[in-house]
């Protein structure tokens, strides 16, 4: 198990003995003392590094740190947010905070584009094909979204996409559909989609129905009340639409012109043109 992975492992332990109130955790000097030895971030990374370099090599060949606090002006590189981002996902893929969810799943989902995108996709939770294939909106709801993407003029690889769980929400064995993320297994992987947001910084936010609204402010109302306006995410643009999968469910070209002028919305914010050929679809 790599160093990350287990620290996560621990941690997630410690949280659970303090939820369940079992019993007090407690390491034997030897240890606390080797754990103190380790206890900076700045030794952790280290230690990660690779094993034939020396800790002198990895102290060279390392950045100054800077601050990209939402004040700063200034972007990490790509390369900045490609390597966060590794590490982010490397502490999800051992996540068990949700044993229910660990031990139904096929694998952890995620996320997936463009480490520098301007919009970032935020959804429920995989479905049975995410879970399948590692990847979130690959299903038919998934296929729909990857086609609203493309009318509002990007390929599906430059914006990012995410879901407020990344573990695929367990069902009886043998029964079909999906269910629902309960209000604690939001709260429980939000800190992920958090620490995803704020490595991205995108310039907005598009929340896909009222589960992702959920996830992302913490408040529930019908989706005809929420839909169709800015909203604010620790300050960046939030715009709220219909999930893909109401569109499945509703085929009238009504409801889908709502979504495509949510999306008109969101390309006006981002100063992209829009043709007259995409002013008129679902007209
Ligand atoms: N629905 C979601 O909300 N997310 C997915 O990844 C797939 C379907």
């Amino acid at each position: 198990m790599q160093f990350p992975q287990a620290l996560e492992t621990v941690l997630q332990n410690l949280e659970r003995m303090r939820d369940e109130n079992s019993r007090r955790p407690c390491a034997s000097r030897t240890v606390l003392d080797a754990l103190k030895q380790i206890s900076s971030p700045r030794k952790i990374e280290i230690m990660e590094g690779d094993a034939l370099s020396s800790p002198k090599n990895n102290l060279d060949a390392e950045p100054p740190s800077r601050d990209y606090g939402a004040a700063s002006s200034v972007a990490p590189p790509k390369t900045e947010k490609t390597g966060k981002l590794a590490a982010v996902r490397t502490r999800v893929c051992a996540c068990i905070k949700c044993p229910n969810l660990a031990s139904s799943r096929t694998q952890t989902v995620f996320g997936v584009g463009n480490p520098d995108a301007e919009i970032m996709f935020v959804g429920e939770a995989p479905g049975a094909d995410e879970d399948k294939q590692g990847e979130p909106f690959v299903g038919r709801a998934g296929q729909l979204l990857t086609k609203i993407i493309k009318a509002m003029g990007f390929p599906r690889e430059e914006v990012y996409i995410a879901n407020v769980l990344k573990c695929r929400p367990d069902v009886p064995a043998g029964s079909f559909g999906n269910r629902p993320p309960t209000p604690r297994e939001m709260q429980t992987c939000r800190p992920y989609l958090m620490e995803q947001i704020d490595i991205i910084r995108p310039k907005v936010i598009v929340a896909l129905g009222a589960v992702a609204v959920e996830g992302l402010l913490g408040t529930r109302a019908p989706m005809r009340e929420l839909r169709g306006r800015w909203d604010s995410f620790n300050g960046t643009p939030l715009m709220i639409t219909y999930h893909p999968a109401y569109l499945l469910r509703n085929q009238s070209p009504s409801e889908k012109r709502k979504v495509w002028e949510d999306m008109m919305l969101v390309l006006e914010r981002l100063a992209k043109p829009i043709s007259e050929k995409q002013r008129n679809y679902f007209l």
